[in-house]
């Protein structure tokens, strides 16, 4: 059996390479501005066969290559983690004055999180007007949290323990928002005093 890409896998391929050099040119021009890397780091991966096929039939879609490429946005997903919060706002800024890059969908789960606590920036967008690639940003503590809420795949609020569980995540999550809020304020001060320091010297 052939796979639900059919012929476009190396279309996928090559799409998410060049989103991910983009990627890393918006990290140079930002290092040689500022002296900052606003990237943390980035992973990438083309969803495997076995999650598509999932996710098509949790979907009722019809398992056919037009469904994994063109009903589902993410056959590729780029997930880029961020150092401070503005850094995060700066590198969309980047993606969507991209000319080959069409937004298709954003949601800014980082000004509106999720009720569970779940933050991060969403960006569909559709590269060379064909392959569609979803795109996370998030900051080093938004992605520890997402990823331990993973592991737990706490979904269910039955019982009064569950619902207290859900609780002390959600709890977890605001505490490192409000972390991240304070970290942004001492890259902005530290930022602040150089420019003044190199002003007056
Ligand atoms: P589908 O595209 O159908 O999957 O749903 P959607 O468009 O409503 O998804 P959304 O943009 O909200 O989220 C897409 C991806 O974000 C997921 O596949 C996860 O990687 C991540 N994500 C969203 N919500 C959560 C969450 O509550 N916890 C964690 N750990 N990740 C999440
Ligand atoms: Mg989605």
């Amino acid at each position: 059996m052939g796979s639900i890409y059919g012929q476009k896998y190396t279309e996928l391929e090559d799409t998410m390479r060049s989103i991910v050099d983009e990627i890393g040119s918006i990290r140079e021009i930002a290092l040689s501005r500022s002296g900052f890397d606003p990237i943390e780091h980035i992973s990438y991966r083309i969803k495997t066969e076995e999650s598509m096929l999932d996710k098509i039939k949790r979907k009722g879609l019809p398992l056919t290559t037009e469904s994994a490429l063109e009903a589902i946005h993410d056959a590729v997903g780029i997930r880029v983690v961020c150092a401070f919060i503005n850094d995060i706002y700066a590198v969309r800024d980047h993606l969507l004055s991209l000319k080959n890059c069409e937004v298709i969908e954003e949601k800014d789960y980082i000004r509106h999180a999720k009720e569970n606590g779940y933050r991060s920036y969403h960006m569909i967008v559709k590269v060379n007007g064909s392959i569609y690639v979803e795109i996370q940003l998030r900051t080093i503590s938004q992605d520890t949290w997402a990823a331990l809420e993973h592991h737990i795949h706490y979904k269910k609020d039955k019982t009064d323990m569950d619902k207290l569980i859900s609780a002390e995540l959600k709890r977890c999550a605001d505490e490192l928002a409000s972390t991240d809020l304070s970290m942004q304020t001492i890259r902005d001060m530290i930022e602040k005093n150089r420019n003044e320091q190199e002003q007056a010297g």
